[in-house]
């Protein structure tokens, strides 16, 4: 393992599920910035919050990730997902601090296609949570040259926030209460352990290998299919109703396809992150530890 270039690592939404596994990862290198100490969408906080942390690398966890409430609120969403990091790149960008920026598979689906998406595909958000993801996206690319920005997809890990949720927890309490749930079968995605992301891009920060990637846990998956593991491993007794994306009936549109072809990834990295399965079982064990 080669010595370790960043000693200060300044951590912006650091008691979110990816924050809080930077946090646990990096240890005394990680300077933890909570919402609390920093508004991402105000210039002068970020400025200010840099300044008094004086940090050798930043990567920015925060974001706004309500992806049905964005639809009725897009200007919250873009101030916090676009102009939070266009305020980050600018900072960093003026102290030559390299940051890692991470993004989200639904900038795709308006193409409707039903691959895996790279790197060099054409982006085309559903919905106002996408657009803003992709605007800061583009900011932290133009303005930043020490970026790496990094889409990734449906999140799930150990936020610091009590009763804070995820897919894998409501589907267990929803299970667990009402002994069936109704779930969309025609989304394919890649649930993707907060965990393991945190671990993948630890190591990707040592390359200095900029640029856009997409990372996720191997493999593919539906909601339906990815909730049917989650009762099986977690021995949930509850029945699984398929439903279609119409039926369920969410505010925003989702795309039906969002897996990310992380070919690129795995080349910098020497391989790919670890299968899905194999990740939410070891989540669920650790919700009983
Ligand atoms: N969750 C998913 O399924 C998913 C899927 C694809 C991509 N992503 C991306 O992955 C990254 C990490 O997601 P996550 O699931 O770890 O998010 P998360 O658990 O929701 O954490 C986000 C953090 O950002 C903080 N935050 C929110 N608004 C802020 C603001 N205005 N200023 C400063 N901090 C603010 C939150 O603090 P408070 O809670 O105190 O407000 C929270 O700690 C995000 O970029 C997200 O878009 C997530």
């Amino acid at each position: 393992m080669p010595p370790y270039q960043y000693q200060r690592i300044a951590i912006i939404g650091a008691s979110g599920q990816l924050g809080s596994e930077f946090r646990r990862l990096l240890g005394e290198r990680a300077i933890a910035i909570r919402h609390s100490q920093l508004e991402i969408s105000d210039p002068l906080s970020v400025r200010q919050a840099l300044i008094a942390a004086d940090p050798d690398f930043v990567i920015n966890a925060a974001a706004y990730n309500w992806v049905d409430k964005a639809e009725d609120e897009p200007q919250v969403a873009y101030a916090v997902n676009a102009l939070g990091p266009r305020n980050l790149a600018l900072a960093c960008a003026e102290r030559s601090i390299p940051l890692l920026h991470v993004s989200s598979d639904y900038v795709f689906g308006l193409d409707a296609r039903d691959t895996p998406y790279s790197e060099t595909d054409t982006p085309g958000p559903l919905g106002a949570y996408g657009l803003s993801k992709l605007a800061g996206e583009y900011f932290v690319r133009s303005l930043c040259p020490q970026h790496y920005v990094v889409r990734t997809c449906g999140l799930y890990g150990h936020a610091e926030a009590v009763g804070k949720g995820n897919f894998v927890k409501t589907m267990l309490r929803l299970g667990r209460e009402r002994g069936h749930v109704r779930v969309v079968d025609d989304q394919y995605c890649t649930p993707t352990s907060a965990a393991d992301l945190a671990e993948a891009l630890v190591d990707l920060i040592q390359t200095e290998a900029f640029g856009l990637y997409h990372l996720t846990n191997r493999g593919q998956t539906t909601w339906y299919d990815f909730t049917r593991e989650i009762f099986e491993i977690a021995n949930v007794n509850a029945t699984i109703e398929a439903i279609s994306t119409a039926e369920f009936g969410a505010k925003a549109r989702r795309p039906a396809n969002s897996l990310l072809n992380c070919d690129k990834a795995a080349g910098v990295l020497h391989g790919h992150m670890p299968p899905w399965h194999d990740a939410v079982a070891r989540y669920l064990s650790s919700l009983n530890g």
